[in-house]
């Protein structure tokens, strides 16, 4: 069932478990993620980026995702991720996405706060949820050693400003985690900072996405749950699933003609990649009341 995140959040989850965001290109990512929260009989939200979209089309993707999310045994939120373009945003929440994310970390702070805020005076009365960053995710790209990446994490007291001032609905903080597929292939282990992340949670009080969150070892994942994360976003991983499976699905049939077939392994790879992320994450903990 299409849930509004907001549902999600009714009852006890921070220092419990963390709900999975898993990022969604197209069709088949989406029925995989699907499958596996039905697997385990757990929500899931689902999640689409800027270059998704334009991969997709707002709207093609939002159908897809939407279709998906209103046949499946479980709760499903959709939620648009790491939104530049204002407009865009508006217009996802005119469409149904229940939470989006404005991501102007990139921003002084003053005129990320302005952009947010004005973002949460629309999205509010719209009835949806908005996520505000602040401090800056790396990206593989902005790779930087150990004492320039201190600088790129979020400080308490700012994030405490921040939510204040906006009035955002979940935070997305900077503690040491790196987007893409560098801490999985590129031999670097970023460092993630627990104590940072309590320190957070500890004056914000709103439920914390950890982002990058691919490839990081299993018992910081326990920890950083323990520690205020609600929400871990996950990209790379079902990537790298659907890609493998997907070059091995050709190899191993070579004279397959028909997408279906070639795609069906594709699918069940990324629906074993979400089962394990959701295991992790202590999805299990999760009562789905609505059912
Ligand atoms: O953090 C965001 C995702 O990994 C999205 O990546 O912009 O390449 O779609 P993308
Ligand atoms: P990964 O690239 O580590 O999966 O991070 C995904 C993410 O943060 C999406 O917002
Ligand atoms: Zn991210």
């Amino acid at each position: 069932m299409l849930v509004h995140i907001k549902e999600l959040f009714q009852g006890d989850v921070v220092g419990k478990f963390a709900y999975p965001a898993f990022n969604t290109q197209n069709l088949e990512t989406t029925m995989g993620i699907i499958a596996a929260a039905e697997e385990l009989n757990v929500p899931a939200i689902i999640d689409v980026s800027e270059g998704a979209i334009k991969y997709a089309g707002l709207s093609t993707i939002f159908e897809i995702m939407a279709t998906l999310a209103i046949k499946a045994k479980v709760p499903v939120a959709l939620h648009m991720d790491h939104g530049k373009d204002v407009e865009q945003l508006r217009a996802g929440i005119e469409l149904g996405f229940s939470s989006v994310m404005i991501d102007h970390s990139a921003d002084d702070v003053a005129k990320n706060i302005q952009d947010t805020k004005e973002l949460v005076n629309f999205a509010h009365a719209e009835g949806a949820w908005v996520q505000g960053e602040i401090g800056k995710i790396r990206g593989s790209e902005d790779w930087v050693n150990v004492s320039d990446a201190e600088a790129l994490l979020t400080k308490p007291s700012e994030a405490l400003e921040f939510c204040k001032a906006t009035g955002v609905d979940t935070l997305a903080c900077s503690v040491g985690t790196v987007h893409g597929i560098i801490k999985i292939r590129g031999g670097v282990t970023p460092h993630v900072d627990i104590k940072r992340i309590g320190e957070i949670y500890n004056l914000v009080k709103i439920p914390l996405v950890l982002h990058g969150a691919s490839g990081v070892d299993e018992n910081v994942i326990h920890e950083v749950i323990s520690n205020g994360i609600a929400i871990i976003n996950i990209d790379t991983e079902l990537r790298i699933a659907f890609s493998e499976a997907l070059r091995k699905s050709l190899s191993d049939q070579p004279e397959e003609v028909d997408p279906r077939h070639i795609l069906k392994p594709v699918v069940e790879a990324v629906k074993q990649a979400a089962i394990k992320k959701l295991i992790q994450f202590n999805t299990r903990n999760i009562v789905v009341s609505s059912q």
